[in-house]
């Protein structure tokens, strides 16, 4: 090799080294992380108090699971968040017992990585999943009990008390509150490391050039000062900030008093079609093209700019816990 040709591959190295290094700093300066997997490290990330054993989870994997936390026994978390498919339904508006649709025509979110969530509910109104569990067991659109009735029922059940006294001791209240408990533990678990972790913990091959592409343009473009943090989603921010949301009139939902609306998380986003809080566009390039239109202002992102994020929000999709139903109480 002469050596004019020898700086100029020694140039062209250097450059690449820096290109790449500027592209992990971009990736560190925008918080983001990867996802943890042990035990230890995601009781880390959570209340003390809610440390989860797996005599814990393993009660609240049965609860999640069972149609006697509805009133005519019909319908159970899973029913609409199935952990098969991207931990919802698929539908447009949720519909819970004798086949009633939300009232406000709202979309079931994710149950996955919810544990990661600022919020919960699209309007942020519940601070975490004990307090969450509650609320659909009580609404009469969804499962429509009252907390005498859930209390009374799992009360019935043998094992549900043996397995109750086992998990959280052999004093333990088994009140409302202490069920909300034991199925949020099980909820705990349900994160889904993908691709795009494996990346973030120092795997360079994990994304190939396109995601990469699609990951650059996420951050680039804004999309993450709203989907943010580990679970790329989870807190509350204001929508259609730069222009009317096309479908605003389907269904009631403002957000919060503030009009602030609780950031899906894009983890998993391309198994969770139909998109937004009432549900209205199907297709996940339609949902990009919105975002970009009615939060950044742009009103013509590239169609070959959405192939990249949406081959981005591929890599996102994750590995899911063992998400078989389990032997129910007799
Ligand atoms: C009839 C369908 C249905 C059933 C049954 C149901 N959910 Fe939901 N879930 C929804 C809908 C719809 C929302 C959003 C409601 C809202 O924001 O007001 C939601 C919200 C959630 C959230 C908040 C996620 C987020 O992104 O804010 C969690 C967690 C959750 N449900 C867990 C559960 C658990 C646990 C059960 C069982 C006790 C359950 N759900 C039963 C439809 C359902
Ligand atoms: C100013 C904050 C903000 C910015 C910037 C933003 N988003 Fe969003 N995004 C939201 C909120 C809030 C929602 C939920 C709105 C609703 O349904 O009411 C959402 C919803 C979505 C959804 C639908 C997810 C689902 O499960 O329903 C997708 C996809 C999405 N955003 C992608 C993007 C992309 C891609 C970008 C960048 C081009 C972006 N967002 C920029 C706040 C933001």
């Amino acid at each position: 090799m002469n050596y004019k040709k020898c700086i100029v591959v020694v140039l062209l190295l250097s450059c690449s080294i820096l290109a790449s290094s500027n592209f992990e700093n971009s990736i560190k300066r925008a918080g983001l992380k990867a996802l943890p997997t042990s035990t230890e490290a995601i009781n880390k990330l959570i209340d003390p108090n809610k440390v989860l054993t797996p005599k814990r989870i393993a009660l609240g994997k049965q609860l999640y699971f069972d149609t006697r936390l509805s009133k005519d026994q019909s319908i159970s978390c899973a029913s609409c968040h199935d952990l098969s498919q991207g931990g919802a339904d698929g539908l447009s508006v949720s519909i819970g017992i004798n086949a009633m649709k939300h009232p406000s025509h709202i979309n079931t979110p994710t149950v996955y990585n919810a544990v990661l969530f600022e919020r919960q509910f699209w309007d942020g109104r519940s601070p975490n999943l004990e307090d969450q569990a509650k609320g659909p067991i009580l609404a009469h659109f969804e499962m429509g009990m009252t907390e005498a009735l859930t209390v009374e029922r799992i009360n019935s059940v043998p094992e549900y008390v043996t397995s109750f006294q086992e998990a959280y001791g052999k004093d333990v209240d088994i009140n409302f509150d202490q069920i909300a408990i034991a199925i949020a533990a099980f909820e705990r678990t349900l994160i889904t490391p993908s691709r795009f972790d494996d990346f973030l913990n120092g795997q360079k091959d994990a994304l190939n050039e396109e995601e990469k592409e699609g990951l650059s343009i996420f951050i680039d473009r804004g999309c993450i000062n709203c989907h943010t943090g580990v679970a790329i989603g989870g807190s509350m921010q204001p929508f259609a900030i730069a222009n009317e949301f096309k479908f605003k009139d389907v269904g009631d939902f403002k957000g919060d008093e503030f009009g602030l609306v609780k950031v899906p998380s894009l983890r998993n986003v391309t198994l969770n079609s139909p998109y937004f809080h009432n549900g209205t566009v199907v297709e996940l390039k339609d949902a990009i093209k919105e975002m970009s239109r009615i939060q950044l202002s742009v009103t013509e992102i590239k169609d070959s700019d959405i192939d990249s994020l949406i081959k981005f929000f591929h890599a996102l999709e994750g590995r899911k816990p063992d998400i078989k139903q389990p032997t129910l109480p007799k």
